[in-house]
């Protein structure tokens, strides 16, 4: 009968086959699916495999650092860190539409990655976290593509690599299982959804350091609340966006016109479709008034009660 460990040795034993003395690259963006895999393929060839995790800039607060500390303190993998900060944010530089900076951190993450991948000899092979499902999803008479959602998947035609796809016949709660009997944290395997463009499609309109910054903060006390309240495995997806308005405000004597801030939390089952999470009363107040007291230039705290469709999950 199927069990974890017996596909763990299965694959193991596929991998080491597969690649013999040749060495391995892998993008690890993070995400639930690279981490599992870049896990599974250490544990198969421990030092031929390299990770490269190019940080945009465009990460929620501590994810960098969690990424580094378990890829690289932990597990010890060959571990590259590309700081690619500004060079995303200069060329995201005064873009607002959405399907235009989806398209250049795209562009410019397979570009990073190139560079890196091109600094090291003798890589044969990449790996990849493709699931099941995602082979299904992607197939030609599939739904029109509302957004067009990057993922490390665009890479390989531009690249000379075989493919290791070890999770290809997972599901993402067998994935999580899986990752978890790998020794992986749990913030990594319960990570809720984040898209690849990251906060850059949270800062709704053109980027700048200020805003990313008051996404950022912002983000971090709902995470922190949501955790508190005990309510981080029921909702899909909880995060914040920033508009690109500001508005009347009063503090003191004083007014105010300042940025305001939207929370979006959803529940779903395969992000296709999602209702608004109806996250209790005192706790929204708890996340309003930390929001407003702790992150400079937030007079207002919204909540979006839209479910999906017709709205989608993100804003932009
Ligand atoms: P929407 O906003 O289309 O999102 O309802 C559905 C799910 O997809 C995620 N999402 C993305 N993921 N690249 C990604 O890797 C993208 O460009 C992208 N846009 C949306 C979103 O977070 C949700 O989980």
């Amino acid at each position: 009968s199927w069990s974890m460990e017996h596909f763990i040795d299965e694959q193991v034993e596929e991998i080491r086959k597969n690649v013999g003395t040749k060495n391995v690259l892998c993008a690890l963006s993070g995400g639930v699916d690279s981490s599992v895999a870049a896990a599974l393929v250490h544990r198969a060839i421990g030092d031929q495999l390299t990770c490269v995790f190019v940080d945009h800039g465009l990460l929620r607060k501590g994810e960098a650092d969690g990424v580094v500390e378990t890829f690289r303190d932990h597990f010890h993998m060959n571990f590259i860190k590309v700081d690619a900060k500004e060079r995303f944010l200069g060329k995201l530089e005064g873009v607002s539409d959405p399907e235009k900076k989806r398209k250049i951190i795209g562009n410019e993450f397979i570009y990073v990655f190139e560079e890196e991948a091109n600094k090291l000899t003798d890589i044969s092979y990449l790996v990849q976290g493709t699931l099941y499902t995602d082979i299904v999803e992607s197939g030609t008479d599939s739904a029109q593509t509302i957004k067009s959602h990057h993922n490390v998947g665009g890479l390989p035609e531009k690249m000379q690599f075989d493919l290791i796809e070890p999770l290809n016949t997972l599901f993402k709660d067998e994935v999580r299982r899986l990752g978890t009997e790998l020794g992986l944290p749990d913030e990594i395997v319960h990570r809720q959804p984040f898209p690849g463009p990251g906060l850059g499609i949270r800062v709704l309109g053109a980027i700048t350091e200020e805003k990313l910054e008051i996404v950022r903060e912002s983000d971090a006390v709902l995470r922190d609340e949501i955790a508190k309240a005990g309510l981080d495995r029921d909702i899909w997806q909880y995060f914040t966006v920033l508009p690109d308005i500001r508005s009347v405000g009063v503090m003191g004597d004083a007014r105010t016109y300042d940025y305001c801030i939207a929370i979006r939390a959803v529940t779903s089952i395969d992000g296709m479709t999602s209702d608004w999470a109806r996250i209790p009363w005192d706790v929204l107040e708890k996340i309003s008034t930390r929001i407003v007291n702790e992150v400079a230039h937030i007079n207002r705290v919204v909540y979006d009660i839209t479910s999906k469709p017709p709205a989608t999950i993100e804003w932009e």
